[in-house]
């Protein structure tokens, strides 16, 4: 066995002991992973983007069938024009490439967030993908043009215009991007940053964090072994004495 079939094991081990099905990720640090170099800030975007399919496939090997992660928030419009539109061209080119590659990985992809705002091309891809892999079981949640806050909005407005003069916690699940699955069980947010940053507010109430100074391009297997030793170790007790 080599060492990395050895530490997938284990972390393997981990995940299934302590039933950690659903991972989110704030991949932050890709500015500062390039400006560290010398390079422009798109250079990080793009080690970023590189390693988002690597990090998405580890955990597929290491038994996490949900996997969540923060691409694109309604916030992020504010960036220079160039940087926004290299984050845009990547997404395009992920989404290009999944569609292809799909055959192989089996992963149902689902995007969070308000897709009006794409560019009309993008937005049509993301739904093919959707649509084409609305059968496979190991879930790619990701979120673009999403907000937590106007996630709720939109929520709302479609409880009220289905008619709602009152609404339970299992409607406002049910009205959210994420109704097709579970809360996340753990958030990791990288670069050294500790706030949620308008990221699954209704979804994280009883998530466990983990937070890491590794910057998002140079997150490793070592890194999510931390992370998954720490969820392991940790008792969820969602506010009762356990
Ligand atoms: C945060 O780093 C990262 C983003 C705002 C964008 C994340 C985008 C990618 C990983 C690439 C595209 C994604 C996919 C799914 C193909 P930052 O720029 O805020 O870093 P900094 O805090 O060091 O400036």
């Amino acid at each position: 066995m080599t060492d990395k079939s050895i530490q997938y094991d284990r972390i393997r081990h981990m995940v299934s002991e302590s039933g950690l099905s659903h991972i989110a990720f704030i991949m932050d640090g890709n500015g500062r992973w390039a400006t560290g170099r010398g390079l422009p800030r798109e250079a990080g975007h793009k080690s970023g983007a590189e390693n988002f399919k690597k990090v998405v496939r580890m955990c597929g090997d290491v038994g996490i069938d949900t996997v969540t992660v923060y691409a694109f928030s309604t916030e992020n419009w504010k960036r220079p024009l160039a940087e926004v539109n290299a984050i845009m061209r990547l997404l395009d080119s992920f989404v290009r490439d999944a569609e292809r590659e799909n055959e192989e990985n089996k992963i149902r992809f689902v995007f969070l967030g308000d897709k009006s705002a794409l560019a009309p091309e993008l937005s049509r891809k993301c739904t093919d993908l959707e649509n084409l892999t609305a059968n496979n079981r190991r879930l790619l949640n990701i979120a673009l043009n999403y907000g937590g806050r106007a996630e709720l909005v939109q929520a709302f407005d479609k409880l009220i215009a289905a008619g709602k003069t009152s609404a339970t916690e299992e409607d406002i699940s049910g009205a959210i991007y994420t109704a097709h699955c579970g809360d996340p069980d753990l958030i990791v947010r990288t670069a050294g940053e500790y706030r949620l940053s308008n990221f699954l507010l209704w979804q994280s109430a009883y998530s466990e964090f983990f937070f890491t100074d590794t910057l998002w391009p140079d997150y490793s297997a070592d890194d999510l072994e931390a992370a998954v030793k720490s969820f392991a170790g940790r008792r969820r007790r969602y506010g009762a004495v356990l």
